[in-house]
């Protein structure tokens, strides 16, 4: 017998005193989200862009640090040119309608990916990406990261090729090469390592996400399809992530 009711769900509290400081998400399954209900690939995206409205004002609720969101990756230009066409309509869509309400909640927005370098015809979109991170970088509140035409492997290689340029400038030894001079060549330099990693639609891999930072990040997996990922599948996972117990190579 049901004791909820059809739109009450069972929620279940993380503990406030174990929330990671910074949640990272592959946010996956919207095309077969689409095409269980026989709609196209781009019906999907669309219902994953209201998830994560949802998801990111929870977020913010919380109290977490930082969240990182893979949104395109520098692999899913692959893609045919309707759906990656439908998706960077609907990536400015959501940064004109959305930029003034993250702003307003003191939300900073980092853009973690090679913008300058996603092909031509995206102009618009370059420039609504570096205005938004331009009007939040003073901003204090929820460190929003967005991961946009962004390889884990590249970005790595990207750090290596700065610290060389800088070497060769004279203006760094090669000794001096360290974890933290590394990461300062990070996109999230400055952040916390992720704790948490969620991945939607039951895909067991890190698809080319935070190869770097997700060393010691403990990972989440669940079958509901990203669209379907509610306040209420986050609540679980994050009280699944208080009961976990990080060693960090200790005992
Ligand atoms: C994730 O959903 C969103 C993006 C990659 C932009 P998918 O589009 O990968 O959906 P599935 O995995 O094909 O169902
Ligand atoms: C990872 O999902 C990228 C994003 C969620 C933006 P994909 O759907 O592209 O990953 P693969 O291809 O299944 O590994
Ligand atoms: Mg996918």
């Amino acid at each position: 017998m049901a004791i909820f009711g059809k739109d009450e769900k069972k929620s279940v509290q993380p503990d406030t005193a174990c929330l990671p400081r910074h949640v990272a998400i592959i946010m996956d399954g919207n095309g077969r989200w689409a095409q269980k209900r026989g709609m196209p690939r781009t019906f999907g995206h669309r219902a994953g862009v209201e998830a994560l409205r949802a998801i990111i004002r929870h977020t913010d609720d919380l109290g977490i640090e930082a969240l990182t969101i893979y949104a395109f990756s520098a692999e899913n230009w692959r893609r045919s040119a309707e759906e990656v066409g439908a998706l960077m309509k609907l990536l400015l869509e959501y940064f004109t309608k959305e930029i003034d309400e993250l702003n307003e909640k003191n939300v900073r927005i980092r853009i973690l990916g090679d913008i300058d370098g996603m092909p031509k015809g995206l102009e618009k979109q370059q420039a609504a990406l570096h205005a938004a991170v331009e009007r939040t970088h003073t901003n204090t509140g929820l460190n929003l990261n967005i991961a946009l035409n962004y390889g884990g492997q590249q970005e790595i290689v990207r750090a290596a090729q700065n610290l060389a340029k800088r070497v060769k400038a004279g203006e760094l030894e090669p000794e001096a090469i360290d974890k933290a001079a590394f990461e300062s060549e990070l996109y999230t330099a400055g952040l916390p390592d992720v704790d948490f990693l969620i991945r939607t639609s039951g895909e067991m891999r890190l698809s080319n996400f935070l190869l770097y930072q997700l060393a010691y990040a403990e990972f989440y997996q669940t079958d509901t399809l990203w669209p379907d990922f509610d306040e209420h599948a986050y609540d679980e996972a994050l009280a699944a992530y208080g009961r976990r117990n990080r060693r960090f190579g200790g005992v």
